[in-house]
């Protein structure tokens, strides 16, 4: 009897060193005799809830005793949140509730914040996700677009260059921070390290978006990660590849080097965190970071090891299909499979219905491929059921839509007329999309995925552009950010606020 009990403390006590949140709220759940609190289910979940989702209601806790605070964390928040940072190489890690978008929200504020009035500026690979459009109109940061390498045969951004990077900082000296996207939603990665060693020079943040590249500390033959290559803000999207639930993320800091002041960014990091995230912060949201971070540590290395393999499996079969082209990119991350079909006749967007329809369910279909994305849960039941319905995919009559190299190319031109705040904020006007050319767009416009915008607040409308979006509409893609979905109309700008 007193060896089980041992063994059980021995336990408990692991479960606190190594999932100390999982560990406060399992024991908080344990020692519960009678509930009246919020969320008001009280661990009774409503049917047919209940029995689907088992004891994850029980889970579901708010800030009790015990159980620490994510706005002011002391306790079991605060201790999971460091071994996060330590596991992930980071000077400081903070749990996120609202995925990388809030995370880039926050950084972006933080740079607005601590720069002067005179150093508004940040500068942005074009290729930016809209959670950063949505950071520039919270915080009224001038953006310097940067255009991103294209791959023309898959129709992909694919990486920014270090050069690129050192020509804008050349011609905005005021900029306060740059901010990249590494890896891509297609799992393209930029040479962060020359970039990041750019930005220290003249002593600015580099900020990362690295939603998708999570896992990439795990395994030595996935591209190098954003904190080993010296970026100093890096969010990552922990639900997209590490096994945490959705929404669940991470933000993470690193200072510049030689930098004296740097705790004013982390500290402005932490304020701005406490203004956008909830004061209910999911704890089974929290938890499963805690968890996902400590597999991550304990069997990071296998687990992504078989993912590789499986991947490359995938891959190799893929390509020696006729007419089937996989994307195979220098550092691109090797979890990610990116298949065009455009050879046999079809475009992302009908290819990924194709697969839908027979119970497939693909990451990314866009213009002219697909993503899939493989993590260590992928199971080989899933890449057989893909393989098998590729191999039946017909060849259709009809080319698929090709969008021609003119419209393609409109997504990287545009004029700016006002700052994505300004335009935000200015009195606005709904109009017929054929009377809108010249006009200054007052939305963004995006197809999604991958969720790139072609135009943003603040930018002249172009007929290049509204040709693109409407061919996008026309092939079976969705455009994201307009306030008519059916982009019958758009908002543009009527007046300025003064
Ligand atoms: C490149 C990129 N950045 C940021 C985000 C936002 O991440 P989240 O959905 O975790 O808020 C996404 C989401 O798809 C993304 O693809």
């Amino acid at each position: 009897m007193a060896i089980a009990k041992n063994e059980a403390q021995e336990n408990w006590e692991n479960l606190r060193r190594e999932m100390p949140l999982a560990a406060a709220v399992f024991e908080k759940v344990r020692s519960l005799k009678g509930r009246f609190h919020v969320p008001g289910h009280q661990g009774v979940g409503l049917e047919p809830l209940g029995s689907r989702w088992g004891t994850a209601f029980l889970d579901d806790l708010t800030e009790l005793e015990g159980l620490d605070n994510l706005a002011v964390p002391t306790a079991a928040i605060a201790e999971a949140q460091r071994l996060a940072a330590k596991t992930f190489g980071a000077d400081r890690s903070w749990f996120l509730v609202n995925g990388s978008t809030v995370g880039l929200q926050a950084a972006l504020l933080a740079v607005s914040r601590m720069s002067p009035r005179s150093r508004q500026k940040i500068i942005i690979g074009r290729n930016a996700h809209q959670s950063i459009l949505t950071g520039l109109m919270l915080s009224g940061l001038c953006p310097v677009w940067v255009q991103p390498e294209v791959d023309y045969e898959f129709g992909i951004a694919t990486h920014m260059t270090a050069k690129a990077i050192a020509q804008a900082l050349a011609d905005n000296p005021d900029a306060g921070a740059v901010c990249i996207v590494s890896p891509t939603y297609y799992g393209t990665t930029s040479n962060v390290e020359a970039i990041a060693q750019l930005c220290h020079k003249t002593n600015i943040p580099l900020i990362v978006d690295e939603a998708h590249g999570g896992h990439f500390v795990a395994h030595p033959c996935l591209p190098q990660c954003a904190l080993a290559a010296g970026a100093n803000i890096v969010v990552q999207s922990a639900h997209k590849t590490l096994g945490s639930l959705t929404q669940s993320a991470l933000l993470h800091y690193q200072e510049i080097p030689g930098q004296t002041n740097s705790n004013v960014l982390e500290d402005s990091l932490s304020d701005n965190l406490r203004l956008l995230q909830s004061s209910s912060p999911s704890y089974l949201l929290m938890t499963s970071l805690d968890v996902a971070r400590s597999r991550l540590q304990s069997h990071g290395y296998q687990d992504w090891h078989r993912a590789i393999e499986m991947a490359q499996s995938l891959g190799d079969h893929l390509s020696k299909m006729s007419n089937i082209c996989v994307l195979n990119y220098p550092n691109q991350d090797p979890t990610r499979v990116i298949i065009s079909a455009i050879e046999k006749g079809w475009n992302g967007y009908d290819l990924d219905e194709y697969l839908d329809q027979r119970g497939v369910a693909v990451e990314i279909g866009d213009s002219r491929a697909i993503g899939l994305v493989i993590t260590p849960q992928t199971c080989s039941q899933s890449v057989d059921r893909l393989i098998q319905v590729i191999q039946t995919l017909p060849k259709v009559q009809e080319n698929a839509v090709k969008i021609p190299y003119r419209q393609r190319q409109a997504r990287c031109e545009f004029q700016t007329v006002l700052t994505p705040r300004e335009a935000w904020f200015s009195t606005q006007k709904s109009i017929d999309i054929r009377n809108a050319v010249g006009e200054i767009c007052a939305e963004w416009v995006c197809p999604y995925p991958p969720g790139i915008p072609v135009l943003l607040p603040g930018e002249k409308v172009t007929t290049d552009a509204l040709e693109f979006l409407q061919t996008i509409r026309a092939i079976g893609g969705e455009l994201s950010g307009l306030l008519d979905p059916t982009f019958q109309t758009i908002q543009v700008v009527l007046k300025r606020r003064q």
